[in-house]
């Protein structure tokens, strides 16, 4: 099919679409000469091929091979990465291409540049997405896990993997050679996505703790959950039991569901909804409070080694915030929704604390969890803390974060 080359410019706000322009001003040369320039093959999932150029004015070259393709339907997915009030924009799905298992990015310049560019994206509210599983998870592991659930349903529910104690929790499989199984599956994968990370996103890996991982079995679709507890409303992750003190949840899922996509929901990304809701879900009240941790009751909680008495007031608001986004059904009902299919056997990854997700169908996926400290961010000032202390006008957490 031919390619077309169409120059287009963004405009200042993504959800205003692109103006169409005639020509860039940049030479010919100097459009793949500058360093900041990417090229990236965006969304073949919903327009066949297409290769977009980012330069540093704001300028895209698309270079459709889908005849279809509008640019009504362009506006709903690219973005450009030149600037930063675009950030919050709409969060794409961004393939990474040219990242291989065995050879990583291929060499270590290369790395440095390509893996602190992946989490400026990431920051910048991007979902970055590999069409394979780039590290080892051998078959017969993943047959198991398939099994498992075909084999009159002896796995019910999602099970968790805690990495720092090596614990398997929420197996209901009545075999002991089974969960010894899956147990060796889990601490494999969680090692495995570890490795992963560490070269895909080596800024982080000095920093991050290797929070949960996760087998989710079940099929979302239609699972009548609890509304806070549903995943098929649109919200942003936080943590009961776990307070980040503004760190950030970056997690790493695959689907090995061999004939199925998992199915995701997004809309606008952390800072657009933060500017329309977070008042109303209660920033102020809660920023004037304060955290948990001063309290008498707190301070017992904490010598018995409960988590959710280190409480911040940010710890307190994402989680307030997760409910409220739940609850708001005028929020669900009418916010733009962005749907991105997870092919069988492709890996994605994404702040899942300022990516709104909701997933409407899929089974089979695992999942690991790290906590990415503010400090370690390449962009802290795009973090959902700095953000909503910004709006607050103070402190959301200790500057230790
Ligand atoms: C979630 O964090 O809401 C679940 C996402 C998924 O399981 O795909
Ligand atoms: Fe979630």
């Amino acid at each position: 099919m031919a390619a077309s080359a169409v120059p287009l410019k963004l405009s200042a706000r993504f959800s205003n679409g692109f103006d169409v322009c005639t020509g860039c001003t940049l030479p010919e040369g100097d459009r793949t000469d500058k360093p900041n320039l990417r090229r990236l093959s965006l969304f073949p999932a919903f327009f066949g091929q297409c290769d977009l150029t980012f330069c540093p004015e704001g300028w895209i070259f698309a270079s459709l091979c889908s005849p279809n393709l509008s640019m009504a339907a362009m506006t709903n997915t690219a973005v450009s990465d030149t600037n930063a009030d675009r950030a919050s924009s709409v969060p794409p799905r961004l393939p990474i291409t040219d990242y291989d298992a065995q050879q990583g990015w291929g060499g270590a310049a290369r790395g440095a540049e390509r893996s602190r560019w992946c989490c400026e994206q990431l920051e910048a509210g991007r979902i970055l997405s590999f069409d394979s599983l780039p590290f080892d998870f051998p078959q017969a592991d993943r047959d198991f896990l398939l099994q498992q659930r075909q084999n009159g349903s002896r796995i019910h529910k999602n099970i968790s993997y805690r990495p720092g104690q090596d614990v398997l929790r929420g197996s209901v499989t009545d075999s002991p050679e089974d969960v010894r199984r899956l147990h060796d599956i889990l601490r494999h994968f969680s090692r495995e996505i570890t490795r992963l990370l560490t070269r895909v996103l080596a800024p982080y890996a000095p920093h991050w703790s290797l929070d949960y991982a996760s087998y989710r079995p079940e099929e979302e679709q239609g699972r009548g959950l609890p509304l806070h507890k549903r995943n098929d409303l649109l919200h942003v992750d936080a943590f009961p039991s776990r307070p980040t003190q503004g760190g950030r949840i970056l997690r790493c899922f695959i689907n090995i569901n061999l004939e199925r996509s998992r199915n995701w929901l997004t809309t606008d990304g952390f800072a657009q909804l933060a500017e329309k809701y977070a008042r109303p879900a209660g920033l102020e009240e809660i920023a004037r409070q304060g955290g948990s941790a001063g309290s008498f009751v707190n301070l017992l909680k904490r010598a018995v080694g409960l988590q959710s008495a280190n409480r911040s007031a940010y710890d307190k608001f994402m989680l307030r915030f997760h409910d409220y986004l739940k609850e708001n059904s005028d929020f669900q009902r009418d916010c733009p929704k962005i749907h991105i299919p997870f092919p069988p056997m492709s890996t994605w990854m994404c702040y899942t604390d300022s990516v709104p997700h909701a997933v409407l169908s899929g089974q089979y996926a695992l999942e690991q969890t790290f906590i990415i400290p503010v400090r370690a961010l390449v962009t802290p000032e795009k973090s959902p803390i700095r953000i909503l202390e910004k709006m607050a006008g103070r402190p959301l957490a200790g500057r230790a974060a």
